[in-house]
């Protein structure tokens, strides 16, 4: 199969033909129907993040099953999926206390070193898959652990999303943060995180919704999406204009870039009681500052992981939302592009200027 494989770090995406082995027993074989290009892998091709090479990367898609292990009953060839790299164990504390999307016993649903890869290239040399996942691949093998069925009338390029940037950005608000109706909140950066983050807050019933970002097309967009204020980071501290146009500070600030100042200025834009939510992966090695004395009126600073997800309840509950048109997902496609233009989606993505980019694959 054809799969856009990362060979060095820092580096391009190089095409080339990957070989996938057939599906163990707890294992699903997908074919990809569609895959969205999101900033954790461009963190992991720029060398933000480590990564073992040669890698498959991709990691938020939707498909078509096409052949399963034999002890999977959870789907069938035909059924359609979205993918998630919240792969679960189902056996571990934060399992059985409600929090898979931090299980702790996930390396039991890979392979081990000594069965063969589930990626390869023909010579036999094994292919790293990225985040359990792979997704920028024709087939992706994974464990049934990692995926959850939904329902046919579901365009697959727009399920693809739901696979991470819906599911991160919405499950912030409603699983980590738990925003309460009338609140106000603020989402720095308006990328397909924080676009997500904001009309999460917008079907939580958040009153006051701040998008901020350096790009006065995106608050546009943002307000699309359900902010009704937007603030341009780059005319000004943005923690003095959120002061100023809330008269004290916001409930909750979401960062959703992965830059340490902006992670401090979601902090610094809290009112007393508030809570910053950092979803945006902050590179490796930096350290967050805060003032210590702002503990001392109940400010709060939290992470959360994919949203907190519960995803084979929260992505077919999101699918809902679509479908009775509470949640955008149609202008959130900025371009459909094909498997070979990978590297100028990611190039795209560095001005800041789209939403998501998908790959569709006939
Ligand atoms: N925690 C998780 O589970 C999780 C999951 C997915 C993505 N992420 C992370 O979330 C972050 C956002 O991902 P994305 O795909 O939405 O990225 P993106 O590139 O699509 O969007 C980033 C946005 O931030 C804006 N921006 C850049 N610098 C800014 C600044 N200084 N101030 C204000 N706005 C600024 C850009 O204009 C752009 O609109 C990334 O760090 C990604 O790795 C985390
Ligand atoms: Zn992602
Ligand atoms: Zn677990």
């Amino acid at each position: 199969m054809r799969a856009a494989v990362l060979n060095t770090i820092p580096g391009e995406l190089e095409i080339e033909e990957v070989a996938v082995a057939s599906p163990g027993p707890h294992e699903v074989l997908i074919r990809v129907a569609a895959a969205g290009l999101c900033h954790s892998d461009l963190h992991f091709i720029e060398g933000k993040y480590p990564y073992m090479t040669p890698a498959v990367l991709g990691h938020e898609s939707a498909g078509v099953v096409e052949a399963v292990g034999d002890q999977v009953t959870y789907v069938q060839p035909g059924d359609h999926v979205i993918t998630c790299l919240s792969v679960y164990c189902g056996g571990c504390e934060n399992c059985l206390t409600g929090h898979p999307s931090i299980c702790t016993g996930a390396a039991a649903t890979e392979r081990t070193a000594d069965q063969p890869p589930r990626l390869s290239r023909n010579d036999g040399e094994p292919v790293h898959q990225f985040l359990k996942m792979s997704s920028f691949a024709e087939m992706m093998l994974i464990h049934e652990h990692g995926l959850v069925k939904i329902r046919e009338d579901m365009p697959l390029d727009r399920a693809a999303l739901i696979g991470c940037g819906v599911t991160t950005g919405l499950g912030a608000v409603f699983n980590t943060a738990k925003v309460e109706p009338g609140t106000t909140v603020a989402v720095i950066g308006c990328g397909g995180i924080g676009l997500n983050a904001i009309q999460g807050a917008r079907i939580a019933g958040a009153n006051r919704i701040i998008a901020v970002d350096m790009l006065d097309s995106k608050l546009e967009l943002a307000k699309e999406f359900g902010a009704t204020d937007g603030v341009n980071a780059g005319a000004g501290d943005p923690v003095q204009q959120v002061m100023e146009l809330t008269g004290g500070g916001v409930h909750h600030a979401f960062e959703a870039i992965g830059l340490k100042v902006a992670a401090e200025q979601a902090f610094g834009m809290l009112r007393a009681g508030g809570t910053a939510t950092i979803i945006g992966m902050i590179p490796v090695g930096q350290n967050v500052e805060l003032p210590g004395v702002a503990f001392l009126s109940e400010k709060k600073i939290q992470g959360s992981n994919m949203g907190s997800n519960r995803f084979r309840v929260d992505m077919p509950r999101y699918i809902e939302m679509y479908m009775d048109g509470r949640l955008k997902l149609d202008e959130l496609v900025s371009r459909r592009i094909t498997l070979d233009e990978v590297n100028d989606g990611f190039a795209a993505m560095k001005t800041g200027e789209l939403a998501r980019s998908v790959i569709v694959f006939d």
